[in-house]
């Protein structure tokens, strides 16, 4: 199987980076801006002719939640129009696609895990682009998994694990959220599941049309809980101090209640979830060998 990944240099593409020596089956090809722009049609089409494509694994996306409160457009273009173009790009060879999407598609007024058919309703310019990206996957006739995760952090790029952990050392208290709640997930993690699924059931497993699914690491926090998990495992001495979303005004809204139901995924693919921690403990101990 050749597997394009596409914003390769982001936090998810950079971790399949990784783990893609271990999965010697597969030929990989890593794209990112600006040799591969998914909202140019000929550019992707053209990757995939030209390198016998039969997958794609797409990582580009616009994830600066609050800018893309201003940035509607660019939002829409890459996480909307630009999943398009991979859709039908891959339907004109017969290619799978593995798309991921977010917990930022729900209104987290919710008080019980989100599953694949709950309602969406997103509160957000972001989690509106990229609701509008996986209708673009599900109304196609593509072999395609959406995989909806959360709270994404990485040994790579930029991400919460890494503003704390440089904040914690710069400051003697930190003011950080107590009242949204959802499931930090290490990228790694994500990563490997992608690769399982493919290899999973000699490739027959993305047979049916479009699936969803939810996946994050396993268990529940708060910003103030992983903020406090992060200064301990960091070994940062910074007093960590819980505070009310109205105390920290940003553009975007975000979900109060977020968390993830993931079921589904591992029953259809017999996978073991990592606690939450004990991933968090693995990406620190990977920055510190950076
Ligand atoms: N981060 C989170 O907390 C979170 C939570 C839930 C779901 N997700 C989803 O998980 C997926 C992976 O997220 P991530 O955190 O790995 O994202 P990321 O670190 O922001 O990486 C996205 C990559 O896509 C690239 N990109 C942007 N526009 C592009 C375009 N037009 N064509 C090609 N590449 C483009 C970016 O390049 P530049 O850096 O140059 O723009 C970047 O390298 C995304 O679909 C995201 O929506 C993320």
């Amino acid at each position: 199987m050749n597997i394009l990944v596409t914003g390769s240099n982001g936090q998810l593409g950079s971790e399949l980076q990784d783990l893609s020596t271990s999965f010697l089956n597969f030929n990989f090809i890593f794209k990112d801006l600006p040799d591969l722009d998914i909202c140019n049609y000929s550019e992707i089409e053209n990757c995939i002719t030209t390198n016998n494509i039969n997958a794609v694994i797409n990582c580009a996306a616009y994830t600066a939640v609050d800018r893309a409160e201003e940035d509607q457009q660019i939002a829409q273009k890459v996480n909307s129009d630009g999943v398009f173009n991979i859709v039908k790009a891959l339907s004109k060879v017969k290619g799978k696609l593995i798309h991921i999407s977010t917990d930022y598609v729900f209104d987290g007024n919710g008080y019980l895990p989100y599953q694949e058919f709950d309602q969406v309703n997103p509160i957000g310019v972001y989690g509106n682009t990229k609701r509008s990206g996986e209708l673009s996957v599900i109304n196609s006739d593509i072999d395609a998994i959406i995989i909806r995760t959360s709270w994404l952090y990485s040994a790579y790029g930029n991400n919460f694990v890494k503003t704390m952990l440089r904040l914690g050392g710069e400051r003697d208290e930190l003011g950080v959220i107590f009242d949204q709640v959802g499931t930090p997930t290490n990228a790694a993690d994500l990563a490997k599941v992608c690769l399982d699924i493919f290899s999973y059931n000699n490739e027959s497993n993305i047979s049916e049309k479009c699936q969803v699914y939810h996946f994050s690491n396993e268990g529940v926090a708060s910003w103030y809980d992983f903020a406090k998990a992060i200064m301990a495992i960091g070994g940062v001495k910074c007093k960590v101090k819980p505070i009310e979303t109205k105390e920290y005004p940003t553009p975007a809204k975000r979900p109060h209640f977020s968390v993830l139901n993931k079921s589904k995924i591992k029953k259809d693919f017999e996978i073991k979830i990592p606690y939450w921690r004990d991933s968090l403990e693995e990406c620190i101990s990977k920055l510190n060998n950076k």
